[in-house]
């Protein structure tokens, strides 16, 4: 045909070559910088992750110490931002909120090295260690609650869990949160990441490429999917004893809706995120006493297999996991944010290192040439 061939929603594309992550769809293999999920999720803390995302290699011990020290100095904000957090609506979105406080960073961080390496990771750190308190400080603004100041030690799991509920977490609780934010850190070219590298390609800085992809993210498609999720089980719990999952999910697909936190365009098998979400959907929903929330998560995973053969992707099970820790539906997708700025500033460095600007084409498939109406004739 006369018309070149439109690739709707660039599904298979590739962009941009990227040491940052593989994903192999077929497999369900998913790879940050040489690592395997499985591995890194076994051993690595969230901090081992950032350096490794931002260095392609493993920090040694001293470097991984300095990281841990450079974000703990880091997590403080700027006045004008907690202002403008305890000012705000009580009922904006968490997100909106979120990317308005991003952006506002960057009114804080004038100084330029002349060094765009350094000037990134300086912007990288800051951001990882700031995005946690805008969300803490923000929930808990928007709850009446005294807001609560960044501790000089700790993870950003533990420092985060420790801003949002006013003490300080367990051990199985900084795990799990710890755990959740190395499985989100990167994922190739998703609509945010693709949005950040587009915002960079342009020559702008990283916290527009991050509000960018906050913007992205916040999506029901994207990120906004956990809460997607949670929001479906709780509908579900309202039924009460009579919650049939299973023919909840069937019913839903039969009007053709689509069912939150399963399929994925590149995995087209078990998300490997998604199989250590379950693992600690299971356990932690035993503990706190939600098992009924897990049961319907499992039928529903089966009945999307039997009727669609679509698996869950990385929301599906993580929505229950934040659930069981205590955090509300409407906070999961900042979390997403909190973990997935480590893939964005990656992505940023390395677009910045080898750049050239983003900018495909469109068809044009309207008139042309029309013959002008005055406007009082129209
Ligand atoms: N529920 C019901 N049907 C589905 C679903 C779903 N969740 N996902 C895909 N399908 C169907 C879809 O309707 C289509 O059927 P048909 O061929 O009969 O029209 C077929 O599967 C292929 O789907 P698609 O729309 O071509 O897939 P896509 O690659 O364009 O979209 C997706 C991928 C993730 C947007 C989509 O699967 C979806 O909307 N899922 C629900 C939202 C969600 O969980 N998003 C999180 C994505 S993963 C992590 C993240 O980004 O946060």
């Amino acid at each position: 045909s006369e018309y070149p061939h439109i690739n709707r929603g660039l599904d298979g594309i590739v962009a941009f070559s990227t040491t940052k992550s593989s994903i192999d769809g077929q497999k369900g293999e998913l790879i940050y910088s040489g690592y395997n999920i499985d591995v890194l999720a076994e051993k690595a803390t969230f901090e081992e992750v950032c350096f490794l995302l931002w260095n392609d290699r493993l920090p040694n011990k001293s470097e991984l110490d300095e990281l841990k020290n450079e974000l703990i100095s880091q997590r403080n904000l700027p006045k004008p931002v907690l202002e403008y957090i305890k000012t705000t609506n009580k009922n904006a979105e968490p997100m909106a909120v979120l990317r308005t406080a991003v952006s506002m960073l960057s009114d804080f961080e004038t100084e330029n090295s002349g060094d765009k390496a350094k000037d990134s990771r300086k912007h990288a750190i800051a951001m990882t260690a700031q995005i946690p308190a805008i969300i803490a400080a923000f929930d808990r603004s928007r709850k009446g609650k005294k807001i609560v100041s960044p501790l000089k030690e700790g993870s950003t799991a533990y420092n985060f869990l420790y801003m949002l509920n006013g003490e300080k977490p367990g051990d199985a609780a900084e795990k799990t949160m710890d755990l959740c934010l190395i499985l989100h850190a990167e994922h190739g070219m998703n609509a945010s990441t693709f949005t950040a590298r587009t915002i960079c390609a342009t020559e702008s800085d990283m916290f527009s490429a991050v509000t960018g992809a906050i913007g992205a993210l916040k999506g029901p498609l994207h990120g906004g999917a956990n809460t997607a999720v949670m929001n479906t089980l709780l509908e579900l719990e309202k039924e009460g004893d009579s919650a049939d999952a299973v023919a909840f999910t069937k019913k839903k697909l039969e009007n053709k809706e689509k069912i939150m936190g399963f399929g994925h365009r590149v995995y087209k098998t078990f998300d490997p995120r998604a199989f250590h979400l379950r693992k600690m959907s299971k356990k932690l929903s035993e503990e706190t006493g939600h098992e009924k929330l897990y049961e319907w998560s499992e039928d529903m995973m089966k009945t999307m297999k039997d009727e669609k053969d679509i698996d869950p992707n990385v929301d599906f099970f993580s929505a229950t996991v934040y659930y069981s820790i205590g955090i509300q539906p409407d906070l999961f997708t900042c979390i997403f944010t909190m973990s997935r700025v480590s893939g964005w500033s990656a992505h940023y460095i390395e677009q910045s290192e080898n750049n050239r600007l983003v900018r495909p084409r469109a068809l044009y498939i309207g008139e042309k040439n029309l013959e002008w109406t005055p406007v009082e004739k129209r």
